[in-house]
């Protein structure tokens, strides 16, 4: 099968298309996107530190500068939340952004939450144990992450149940050439969300409260919709791909049998475990990179202006880096995977998101030894944010 994430079978198996495309075109020209794939690990990694890319142009020059059309009008409320974030933005700005925020997610700070992530992880695994299983998205993988960044950012709890629809929606802007409907839903789910953390914000400003939300709100060179973008980012990239760990992680184990009972058996093999899961099916197969210098890529012109699609979970598949990398070794430990990117925009999250997946992981292994799937699960259609709807099982 050829590259095409659209289609509902590609996106169940990518893997053998990047195969594909790493041995013949590694640095190859994808018509319906007009960008340029990049398959191979070195050249994705050498890519994500290259300051001659960017995740955005317009700190350089203007959407007809650059020579690209200006966004369509209806679409300003979203964008005005996305480019007030740090993943979109570039230096000086996203230096800026990134040193305010990272004092909130240093490993100490994070490890410091351990405690408090493994006592809602026991809340909800003591749950669904005791019902004997049911869907493992909906009634562990997607709350645990949603609880952790919405207590962080100290959204209270009557609210929560709104985060991850409109987390869904932006998303939805996301993927490959997104439909119009899906435009529509993002912009509005943008919007929403944006009113709704500039309330909240105001709130916290008069009645501050020992969260992330009251503490941004007390920096005074972070302009408003600085805080927005922050806070819809930190929410979104806090849980979404998580989730997807979970899920996706989950039926790696389960289609590898040997590797789950080999896992059960030595539990100290969870945090590499978490690893390799994360690089065998990777969470988020693509991010996209502007070309702000003519580049050369394995020998391959590629002019400014252009964007390229840097193929993650083909990366973490290529040979050159992984000994037998369509093999799940949950003991892997020379593992230089790419999942979470690298260069300036290196996930900041990484710290919390292993903590929360080594101790969702560990006490599903722990407290239901014998947890397997009852149905096959089904992908969700998008390929960018990768994942299950829906992963059934029974505790046993
Ligand atoms: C397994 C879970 C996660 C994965 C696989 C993941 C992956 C990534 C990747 C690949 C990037 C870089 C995107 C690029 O270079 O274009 C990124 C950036 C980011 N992630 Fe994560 N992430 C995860 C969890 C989290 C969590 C839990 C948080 C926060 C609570 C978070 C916050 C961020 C932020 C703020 C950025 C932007 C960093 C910047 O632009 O400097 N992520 N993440």
């Amino acid at each position: 099968m050829r590259f095409d994430p659209w289609n509902p079978d590609f996106v169940a198996s990518p893997y053998a298309a990047y195969e594909e495309l790493r041995r013949d075109a590694p640095v190859s020209f994808f018509e319906p996107t007009g960008q340029w794939l990049i398959a191979r690990h070195a050249d994705v990694n050498a890519l994500l530190r290259d300051r001659r890319l960017g995740r955005s142009y317009l700190h350089l020059a203007t959407h007809e500068e650059f020579g690209r059309e200006p966004e369509p009008e209806f679409q300003e409320p979203f964008w005005r939340v996305v480019r007030a974030g740090m993943l979109d933005v570039e230096p000086p700005v996203h230096t800026r952004l990134r040193r305010l925020v990272s004092k909130a997610f240093t490993p100490r700070m994070v490890e410091s939450m351990r405690p408090r992530v493994r006592a809602i992880v026991d809340g909800l695994v003591d749950d669904f144990v005791e019902k004997g299983g049911g869907d493992l998205i909906a009634e562990v993988a997607e709350p645990l992450p949603v609880t952790v960044i919405a207590e962080m950012l100290g959204v209270p709890e009557g609210d929560r149940h709104l985060l991850r629809p409109w987390s869904a929606d932006i998303c939805g802007m996301y993927e490959l050439n997104p439909s119009p409907e899906a435009q529509h839903t993002a912009v509005k789910a943008a919007a929403e969300f944006s009113d709704y953390l500039k309330d909240l914000a105001r709130v916290r400003t008069a009645d501050p409260g020992d969260d992330l939300v009251s503490a941004l709100a007390q920096i005074e060179e972070l302009t408003e919709d600085e805080l927005v973008g922050t806070c819809v980012l930190l929410l979104n990239a806090g849980h979404e791909a998580t989730v997807n760990v979970t899920g996706n992680g989950w039926w790696s184990l389960f289609r590898n049998p040997a590797e789950l009972a080999r896992l059960r058996d030595d539990l100290s093999l969870v945090p590499t475990a978490i690893e390799e899961l994360m690089r065998y099916d990777t969470p988020l197969q693509m991010f996209e990179r502007w070309v702000l210098e003519d580049i050369e890529v394995g020998g391959v012109a590629i002019p400014k202006g252009v964007e390229v699609a840097l193929l993650f979970g083909s990366a973490n598949r290529d040979p050159e880096v992984f000994a037998d990398p369509d093999r799940l070794d949950v003991g892997r430990v020379d593992n230089p995977h790419i999942s979470f990117g690298a260069g300036i925009h290196f996930c900041l999250g990484a710290p919390l998101a292993r903590i929360e997946l080594v101790e969702s992981f560990g006490a599903l292994l722990k407290r239901a030894p014998k947890m397997e799937l009852t149905s096959k699960p089904v992908w969700n259609p998008g390929y960018i944010i990768r994942g299950l709807r829906s992963v059934d099982v029974s505790c046993g």
